[in-house]
Formats: structure tokens, C-alpha cells, sequence
């Protein structure tokens, strides 16, 4: 195990109802004046939004709303708020909905307080100073609600990069699951592909004897081979659907990547096809990680043998460790055929004509150094075979 440094001060409110206590964390966490951003109008529409505004009031905090935030969210929308925040001198954001809509209020946050351009912090620029953030969640998937990163679009070029930065970990979280049972099946499970994308990124490790957190990682990732059925079965089923979302949070805050080399190949290259398609992320990942898989395998068969014995069940072939890798690569394609996802370019609306100007952009678009890739370092011949996987 390498040597780490971890924290991660994210106070979590967890359960039903607990949304109606978001003035009092907001207040707890230093907020007297709020932006409360959030994405379409789902959250309107279910009336989440409403009973968020009556905690604050509750409590006597100011606030003005930003709605409108995309999915795969954009920076147009980042500068907007920035100037907003600072005009009205605001010192909390609360962020009221998915991943998209977390990430663009860490970028308000961060780039309100950073006195130059905030796509500096999403070019590798670390992210040491934001407002406070907290989060109501709507969607287990991006982990955004305990991560330190936030991903946003830039327009010109279309350009999806993350950024990254303790100071971007919210203030406090509040989960309640009930808030998922309204998503559509097919963004349910693009949330399910997500997370356990987040798990596999930080399994492929080169790094020795991680024993535990390999198993912390499989026991997630079994855990969420067994609630998803159950979710995509019966929507409202309250417990799989707080399973999913506790999974969500601890697939991504990194208490299980911690002292372990990690990949993040499969995102950096599903975030071109998210750029490029406006897909769903969680798709983008269906049809990327079983290609990353099949294209990596050789690196280290018996790793791959060991997630697919130990989640999957696939019998342990000693002589040919490569049938059980392969076996186990089947079993994760099949199980993200069984939720809705796609499984190739066409299902996912992906055109092979782009597959030359993604890989470029994947190694060296936007000052990428040419590589991608922690397991296995990709070039931009590997990123292109792994695309053709795709079609
Ligand atoms: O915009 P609204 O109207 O709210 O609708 C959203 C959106 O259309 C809808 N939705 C969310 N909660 C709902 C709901 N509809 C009905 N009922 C609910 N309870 O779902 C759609 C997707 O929302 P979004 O926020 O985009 O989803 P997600 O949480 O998957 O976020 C995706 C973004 O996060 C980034 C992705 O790249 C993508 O841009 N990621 C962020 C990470 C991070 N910050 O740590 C890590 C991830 O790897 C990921 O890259
Ligand atoms: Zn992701």
C-alpha cells in the first residue's frame, strides 16, 4: 500500500424527510446569504425545491436562485453565477439536484473567489480556495455530493475536464433516497453504471498488497450487482434505492481508493463521447469500461480473474486464468444489458466517423500531455483500438 493523506469533512444527513433541515446545515456551515442552483425543473416539479426554500426562510437566510443547469453542464452558465455571486455577495451555494448540478456550483463557488479565469482550475489548476458548499441530492451516480472534483463542458472546443480540490468537498451533504424513487429507469441505471465505473477506476491498480481495499471495492460492487435488479424491478423499493445511494458517495469519496495507484482511462475517454454526443455519462461508461476491459486484460489477466471470481462468481480457471477474465467481462457487459444500457456506438447514438478527432482529444486537447491512464498508460493509437471496440 502507498503512503496517502485523507480527509474528507463532509457532514452527511442521510434518510427520509431530511431535505427540510437544509436551512439548519446551511446555517451550521457558516451560510447567511445562499445560491441555491439546480438543473431543469425536476426539482421544481416535485416540489423538492419549494420545501428547500421553506427550510431557509425557516431559518431566516437570505437566497436567490440560478435554475437551468445541463446535464454534462456547461461553463456558459458557471460565469453566469460567478458574476451573480459576487454581485449579490452571496457566501454559501446549495446545490439542489444531480451530479451536473453539484459540479456547476463547485465551479460558482470556486471560481467567485479566484481572481482570474475558473477553467484555469479545470486545466490542472488545484481548486485551494471556494465558498461553502452543501448539496440536497437527487441522483446516486457521479459521487460529486463527496468528492473533491467537479466536471464541466467548455462550449468552445467542447472540452468536458474535471478539476479537482479538497476545497471542493462539499460542507454537507443531505441524501435522502426518497428523492431518486421519481428518476426514469434508464437514468437510474446510468447512475449504476456510473458508480461502479468509480469502483473498477480505482481497482485496476498496479499497486501490491491493497487487500483491503480490493475487497472494500468488491463488496460495493457486489453489493451493487445485487440491489440494481431490485430498483429497476420496483422503483420505489426504499431500501435498494438507499443501498445505491450510500454505494454512490463511498465509491467516489475515495475511502476506497486511498493508498493505490488508479486508472480513470475509461473517463477521460467516455467524457469525449459525453462532449461530443451529450449522452448520459453513466451510458458513455456502458458501452467504454467492457472495451478498456477487453483492450487491457493482458496487462494483469489475474486481477481481472479475481473481480470476476470474486463478484461475478465466474469459476476460477488456474491453468487459464484468461477464460475467467474473459468470463468476467461477459458477465459485466450482460448485467449492463439487463439494466438499460447500451452496449455499442450505435445503441449509445456514437459515430465511428469521430473516433479519430475523440482519441486526439482524449491525449492531447486542451493541454492533455498526450496520455491517459494510470493501470495502463493509453496513447493515441490505443484510445482509437479502444473506440473500434465500441462500433
Ligand atoms: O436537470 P434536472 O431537471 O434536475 O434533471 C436531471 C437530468 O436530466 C435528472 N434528474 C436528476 N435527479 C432526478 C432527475 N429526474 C427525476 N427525478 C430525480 N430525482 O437526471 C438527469 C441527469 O442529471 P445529472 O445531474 O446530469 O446526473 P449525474 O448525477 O449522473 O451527473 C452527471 C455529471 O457528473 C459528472 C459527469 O461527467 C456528468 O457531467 N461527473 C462528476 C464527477 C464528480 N464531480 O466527482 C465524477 C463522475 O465521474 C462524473 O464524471
Ligand atoms: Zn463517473
Amino acid at each position: 500500500m502507498n503512503n496517502f493523506t485523507f480527509y474528507a469533512p463532509t457532514y452527511f444527513a442521510f434518510g427520509a424527510e431530511q431535505e427540510n433541515n437544509a436551512g439548519k446545515y446551511v446555517r451550521r456551515f457558516g451560510g447567511s446569504k445562499v445560491l441555491i442552483h439546480y438543473g431543469g425543473g425536476s426539482v421544481v416539479r416535485s416540489g423538492l425545491l419549494g420545501r428547500v426554500k421553506a427550510s431557509l426562510e425557516a431559518e431566516g437566510i437570505s437566497y436567490i436562485e440560478l435554475g437551468g443547469v445541463h446535464p454534462n453542464p456547461l461553463s456558459g452558465l458557471v460565469y453566469e453565477g460567478i458574476e451573480l455571486c459576487r454581485k449579490e455577495k452571496i457566501d454559501f451555494v446549495l446545490a439542489v439536484g444531480g451530479g451536473s448540478t453539484i459540479d456547476s456550483s463547485k465551479a460558482i463557488a470556486a471560481g467567485t473567489v479566484y481572481d482570474g479565469d475558473f477553467w484555469d482550475f479545470y486545466q490542472g489548476k488545484p481548486v485551494t480556495k471556494a465558498l461553502p458548499i452543501g448539496t440536497v441530492l437527487t441522483i446516486a451516480a457521479a459521487g460529486s455530493e463527496g468528492s473533491p472534483d467537479s466536471v464541466i463542458t467548455k462550449e468552445e472546443g467542447m472540452f468536458k475536464r474535471g478539476a479537482s480540490g479538497e476545497a471542493l468537498r462539499p460542507a454537507f451533504s443531505i441524501l435522502n433516497p426518497v428523492l431518486t424513487q421519481t428518476l426514469p429507469a434508464y437514468q437510474t441505471a446510468c447512475g449504476i453504471s456510473d458508480i461502479m465505473a468509480h469502483l473498477f477506476e480505482r481497482y485496476f491498480t498496479n499497486t501490491e498488497d491493497v487487500e483491503v481495499t480490493d475487497r472494500l471495492i468488491e463488496g460495493l460492487l457486489s453489493a451493487m450487482v445485487h440491489e440494481a435488479p431490485k430498483v429497476i424491478a420496483n422503483p420505489d423499493d426504499y431500501q435498494a434505492r438507499a443501498n445505491i445511494m450510500w454505494a454512490g458517495m463511498m465509491a467516489h469519496n475515495n475511502s476506497v481508493g486511498v493508498g493505490r495507484g488508479q486508472d480513470w482511462a475509461s473517463h477521460d475517454i467516455e467524457h469525449e463521447l459525453s462532449a461530443v454526443y451529450d449522452c448520459a455519462h453513466g451510458a458513455g461508461l456502458a458501452v467504454v469500461f467492457p472495451a478498456w476491459m477487453t483492450y487491457n486484460m493482458e496487462h494483469n489477466v489475474m486481477r481481472f480473474a479475481q473481480v470476476a471470481s470474486r463478484v461475478w462468481g465466474c469459476p476460477m480457471d488456474f491453468m487459464h486464468p484468461e477464460n475467467t477474465a474473459k468470463a468476467g467481462i461477459a458477465a459485466f457487459k450482460a448485467f449492463l444489458k439487463s439494466i438499460g444500457m447500451p452496449g455499442n456506438f450505435a445503441e449509445l447514438g456514437a459515430d465511428e466517423k469521430d473516433i479519430e478527432k475523440m482519441a486526439h482529444n482524449a491525449c492531447y486537447g486542451d493541454k492533455r500531455a498526450g496520455a491517459v491512464g494510470g493501470f495502463v498508460q493509453l496513447h493515441e493509437d490505443d484510445v482509437k483500438a479502444i473506440y473500434r471496440l465500441m462500433v
